[in-house]
C-alpha cells in the first residue's frame, strides 16, 4: 500500500471512532465522522455530526483545520452530501475550503443527498471512494436499511426457556435470563430509536423500557406502547425517565410509518407473543436477537401466539452469531421469509 493510501486509512479509522461518539445520532440523520489532512497528510482537523439541525462532520472538521485544509484531503465515512438541508452542502464547504481530495466510506444511499461525489469531482475535487467501506457501512446498518426500505429496522429481541417459552405458568412475570443477558439488553436499547410493545407486555410486566448504564449523553429511546387498552396511569412506562408514545393500532405497518416519520430508524420489538406474531406475519421483522435460558418451564405462553394462522409457511433465520452469555445462549440473525407452500 503506497503511503498515501495507508494515511488514508488511519485516517478513516480515525473518523469511524468520531462518527460513534456518544452523542452521535441513531435516529433521522446518519452518524458520520470526517479527519482532515493537510498538504503533508498531518491530521489538521476532527469532526462528527450530533444529530439532525446539527453542523455535519465535514463543516466541524474544516472549521477546526481552517486555513491548513488549502490543498488537504477530508476524509470522511459517509459521502458528503450535496443538497440544502437545515444545514448547507457540505460538497460546497469543501470546494470553498480549498481541499484538493475527498476520500469516502460509504456512498449515501439517499435520493436528496447522494451524488456529492460526482458533484465535488465537477468542481475539480479528486475523489476515492470505498475506503473501509464495510466498516463504514456497519455504522449505519440501521439507517442505511431503513432509508432504501422507507421503514425502521425491525429487531426482534426475546427471552425464551428452551421449550419454548416466554413467562411462566400463571403468565406473569418471570425472570427467565440471568444478569448477564439483562445486562446485555440495556446495550441492544441503547443503539435504537424506540423499543416496541402491545399493551398485554405493559398490563402483565409493568417494564420500565429505559436504557440503565447508558453511554453518557447518548439519546434516550422512545417506547412505545401499541394496542387500545387504557393504561394504569401508575405504569412504569409512563414515567419521566423517557418519553413513551401510545399507538392505538393493531396494524404493524402502520405503527413502523409512524415511527419512521418520527425520525425512528431503529426499533428493538420487545413485546409479547401477540405483538411479534403480528409484525412477523407482516414480514416486518428483520432480526432477531434470541437468549435462549436453561430452564424448562413446561407451562405458560409460547413466543408466537397464534404462528399457525400465519398460513403454514416456516420462517428462516440466518445465523449471524451464537454466544454464551452468563447462563444463557444468545443467538443472533437475519430473518428470512420464504414463500407460502415451501
Ligand atoms: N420473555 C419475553 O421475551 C417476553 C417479552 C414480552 C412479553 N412477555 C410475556 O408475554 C406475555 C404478554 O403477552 P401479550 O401477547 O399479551 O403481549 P403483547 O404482544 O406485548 O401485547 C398484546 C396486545 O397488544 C395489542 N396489539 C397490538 N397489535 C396487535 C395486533 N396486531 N394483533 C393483536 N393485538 C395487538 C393488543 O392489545 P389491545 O387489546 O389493548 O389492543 C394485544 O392484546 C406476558 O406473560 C409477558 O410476561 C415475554
Amino acid at each position: 500500500m503506497a503511503d498515501g493510501e495507508a494515511r488514508w486509512v488511519m485516517a478513516m479509522r480515525e473518523a469511524l471512532t468520531l462518527a460513534q461518539e456518544p452523542d452521535a445520532p441513531l435516529g433521522e440523520n446518519p452518524r458520520v465522522g470526517c479527519v482532515i489532512l493537510d498538504r503533508d497528510g498531518a491530521i489538521v482537523g476532527r469532526g462528527h455530526h450530533r444529530g439532525a439541525g446539527t453542523p455535519h462532520a465535514e463543516v466541524v472538521a474544516l472549521a477546526q483545520a481552517g486555513d491548513a485544509a488549502r490543498g488537504g484531503t477530508a476524509v470522511v465515512t459517509l459521502e458528503p452530501c450535496r443538497h440544502v438541508g437545515r444545514t448547507g452542502p457540505c460538497t460546497a464547504a469543501l470546494v470553498q475550503a480549498g481541499v484538493a481530495a475527498v476520500v469516502v466510506g460509504q456512498q449515501d444511499p439517499t435520493d436528496e443527498a447522494g451524488g456529492g461525489a460526482r458533484t465535488l469531482r465537477g468542481q475539480g475535487v479528486e475523489v476515492t471512494g470505498g475506503v473501509l467501506g464495510p466498516e463504514c457501512e456497519r455504522v449505519n446498518a440501521a439507517w442505511t436499511f431503513a432509508v432504501r426500505a422507507g421503514r425502521p429496522l425491525v429487531t426482534w429481541k426475546v427471552a425464551a426457556s428452551l421449550d419454548g417459552r416466554v413467562a411462566g405458568p400463571d403468565g406473569g412475570p418471570t425472570s427467565i435470563t440471568g444478569p448477564a443477558a439483562r445486562a446485555e439488553v440495556h446495550v441492544l436499547r441503547s443503539d435504537v430509536g424506540a423499543i416496541v410493545v402491545g399493551t398485554g407486555t405493559v398490563l402483565v410486566d409493568d417494564p420500565e423500557l429505559t436504557v440503565r448504564l447508558a453511554a453518557q449523553g447518548a439519546a434516550i429511546p422512545l417506547r412505545v406502547v401499541v394496542g387500545s387498552r387504557p393504561l394504569p396511569p401508575d405504569a412504569r412506562v409512563l414515567d419521566d425517565q423517557a418519553p413513551t408514545l401510545v399507538i392505538d393500532s393493531h396494524d404493524p405497518v402502520q405503527v413502523l410509518a409512524d415511527l419512521f416519520d418520527r425520525g425512528i430508524r431503529h426499533v428493538l420489538l420487545e413485546g409479547g407473543p401477540t405483538l411479534a406474531a403480528a409484525f412477523l406475519r407482516a414480514q416486518l421483522v428483520d432480526r432477531v436477537e434470541w437468549y435462549l435460558a436453561p430452564l424448562l418451564l413446561g407451562d405458560g405462553p409460547v413466543a408466537l401466539a397464534d404462528w399457525a394462522t400465519v398460513g403454514g409457511a416456516p420462517v428462516g433465520v440466518d445465523v449471524e452469531d451464537v454466544a454464551i452469555v452468563g447462563e444463557d445462549v444468545r443467538v443472533v440473525g437475519r430473518v428470512r421469509y420464504q414463500q407460502a407452500g415451501l
